[in-house]
């Protein structure tokens, strides 16, 4: 049987689309392989959001370049957002000429095709195409989901918003929302299929319907019918762009006990200089009240958020409001980044650049920070109540996840069952788990 290995790089979008990678190759007879050494196929799924991610991608893919040498059957596809830029694909080929197909973060659901036109033709493929716009199950096929328990759930593809820094628009094309029938109908296919955590992906998700392809059904009316399905089961969603977090959705969050009370709020910056270079559309003081409102209908509500640190133009007094936001917030978790220039992108032009050596200081400046809060906070859930979904059990534990995506250890003093929720009081918080006791 031949065999398949795939490398996934950035976020969950990529990984949900790796799924469909996986579900394409195995319709199609292919196994997947124990490691790379022994596949037939290898597809690199990339990203681009940082250069740290291409350097690191480039030196995978150049890794290869020996196993090919000695498996010169082996088929090499380079995908995703990385080889979506301008040039990329004969940039990639030049570079790597080992390269047998490259298509783009839009045409995942072709990859049948093109592996069928590959092993037809034997010649270098380049299927990035530009104005391409993403195809939800085009190719009929279903993804192969690795968790038994976890599912993603795509809602819209692409982003309008054109936050500076960002390179994801032009790379993933326009907003465009999916069905709400066929997200409904996917949804509850999993649901019967005993996938307990449903996550609704896109990069804006407040937008869903704003294109008016969804019949007049908004993010708030999509969360709220998925919310009402029978069965026990969670539902969550990223990424919510503060902008257009609506009372509405807010409301439906509350009302609703299916729907995880842990919200990722990118607030990227504390400066309101900073925030309006970034296009962001909102001042430190608009993101502070919609914490107050979130945490005014949700008290218990965990709230994590990402960060960039040294955008072209961040001083000292700029970086200090960033300080000052996430002491004011009191995240649960922050991804912090260093800002990185991306081509094509408006900050790229931006001539106040921020040295490495500034970036790195306030990025470590800021992990120690953050690192507390969350410290103090994981403390202060000893003694409190957790809905946990019970993933795995050991000799001493069973293992699971509270909402927050916190570790929970809970002692063995009775039967649980795997893939079920169980309300745990958490005893203790040590090296980074939360202890328990059904
Ligand atoms: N440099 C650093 N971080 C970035 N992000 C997006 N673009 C860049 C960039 N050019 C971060 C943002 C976003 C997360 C997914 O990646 O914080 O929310
Ligand atoms: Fe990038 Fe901003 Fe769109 Fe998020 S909202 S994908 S940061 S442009």
């Amino acid at each position: 049987m031949k065999s398949y290995y795939i490398y996934t790089y950035g976020c969950q979008m990529n990984v949900h689309e790796s799924e469909k990678l996986a579900g394409i190759l195995e319709s199609k007879g292919y196994e997947h392989a124990e490691c790379v050494e022994s596949a037939d196929v290898v597809v690199f799924n990339t990203c681009c959001i940082r250069e740290s991610a291409e350097q690191k991608i480039l030196g995978n893919i150049g890794a290869i370049k020996p196993i090919k040498k000695k498996r010169k059957d082996m088929i090499v596809a380079v995908c995703g957002c990385m080889s979506q830029q301008k040039d990329m694909a004969a940039n990639l080929r030049k570079k790597f000429p080992f390269i047998d197909i490259v298509f783009g973060a839009n045409n995942v659901e072709f990859f049948g095709e093109y592996l069928d036109t590959y092993l037809e033709q034997k010649k270098f493929l380049n299927k990035v195409e530009n104005d391409k716009q993403y195809i939800e199950n085009a190719s009929g096929v279903p993804f192969v989901r690795d968790n038994p328990l976890y599912a993603y759930v795509n809602i819209m593809y692409g982003c309008n918003n054109f936050c500076t820094y960002c390179i994801v628009p032009y790379v993933r094309g326009r907003e465009k929302s999916r069905a709400p029938n066929e997200i409904y109908a996917e949804v509850k296919n999993l649901l019967n299929l005993g996938y307990k955590v449903i996550t609704l992906l896109g990069q804006n998700v407040n937008s869903y319907g704003l294109d008016g392809s969804t019949g007049g059904v908004n993010f708030a009316k999509l969360l709220e019918t998925i919310a009402n399905f029978d069965g026990e089961f969670e539902l969550r969603f990223m990424t919510s762009h503060p902008k257009d977090l609506s009372d509405e959705v807010i409301s439906v969050i509350a009302k609703n006990d299916k729907i995880s009370k842990s919200l990722h709020l990118p607030v990227q910056a504390g400066s309101n200089k900073i925030l309006k270079a970034m296009n962001r559309s909102y001042t430190k003081e608009d993101y502070l009240l919609l914490v107050n409102k979130i945490r005014a209908a949700m008290p218990n509500i965990t709230l994590s958020t990402d960060i960039i640190v040294g955008f072209p133009g961040e001083s000292d007094e700029d970086y200090a409001e960033t300080v000052d936001l996430i002491k004011k917030v009191r995240y649960h978790n922050a991804f912090i980044f260093m800002y990185s220039k991306r081509r094509g992108t408006i900050a790229e032009k931006m001539d106040n650049q921020v040295p490495l050596t500034v970036k790195r200081e306030r990025i470590h400046n800021l992990l120690e920070i953050q690192h507390k809060i969350s410290e103090e906070l994981f403390t202060e859930m000893v003694n409190s109540t957790q809905r946990v979904l019970i993933e795995e059990e050991d000799l001493k534990y069973y293992r699971g996840k509270a909402q927050s995506g916190k570790v929970v250890l809970i002692e063995k003093s009775q039967k649980m069952l795997v893939g079920k929720f169980y309300d745990i009081k958490i005893l203790s918080y040590e090296k980074g788990n939360l202890i328990g006791r059904i």
